[in-house]
């Protein structure tokens, strides 16, 4: 396949250019091509030491997660202290009759992937499930 492209590649070079050139084109291609598809933030996998230490911002990880008042105020108040499009209002009961209604595990699975106006995961990306779910928590209290 590769080869198959080089020599695609080096075939349009109709002015003959050399192979060594059309190699090194095609590598500067490929950096270009991924410096530009890649994400606006560093993706971090668990156990990466690039990560710094805690690694709390990858999704699976329940090490170093931030407090559910953290996450409440910083991703999800945004809609439910006032009860945007529906959004069950902080400070009432109205999370706690959900919860008597559809049980943590229905909540907890909307929450992660988005349910009618609830966006998944509140739009906090980089919110573990166990973030997630302490979030709630405090919306409960
Ligand atoms: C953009 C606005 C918005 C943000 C931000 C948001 N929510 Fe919601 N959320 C909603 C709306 C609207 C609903 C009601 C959806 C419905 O019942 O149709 C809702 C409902 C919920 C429900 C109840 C789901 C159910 O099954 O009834 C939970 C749990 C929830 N949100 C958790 C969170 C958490 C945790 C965060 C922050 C990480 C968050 N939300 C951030 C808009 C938002």
């Amino acid at each position: 396949m590769k080869k198959f492209a080089a020599k695609a590649a080096s075939a349009l070079c109709a002015f003959g250019l050399g192979m060594a050139l059309t190699a090194s084109v095609q590598a500067a291609t490929d950096e270009a091509i991924i410096e530009r598809i890649k994400p606006a933030g560093s993706v971090c996998v668990q156990g990466d030491d690039s990560c710094g230490g805690a690694a709390a911002a990858a999704p699976a990880s329940s090490g170093g997660a931030r407090s559910g008042e953290e996450i409440y105020t910083g991703k999800c108040a945004a809609c439910h202290a006032s009860g945007v499009l529906g959004a069950p209002k902080f400070g009432t009961n109205e999370m706690q009759l959900r919860l008597d209604e559809k049980g943590m595990e229905t909540l907890l699975s909307h929450a992660i992937n988005g349910f009618n106006a609830m966006p998944p995961r509140g739009t906090c990306a980089d919110c573990s499930d166990d973030e997630i779910q302490a979030a709630i928590d405090h919306m409960l209290k």
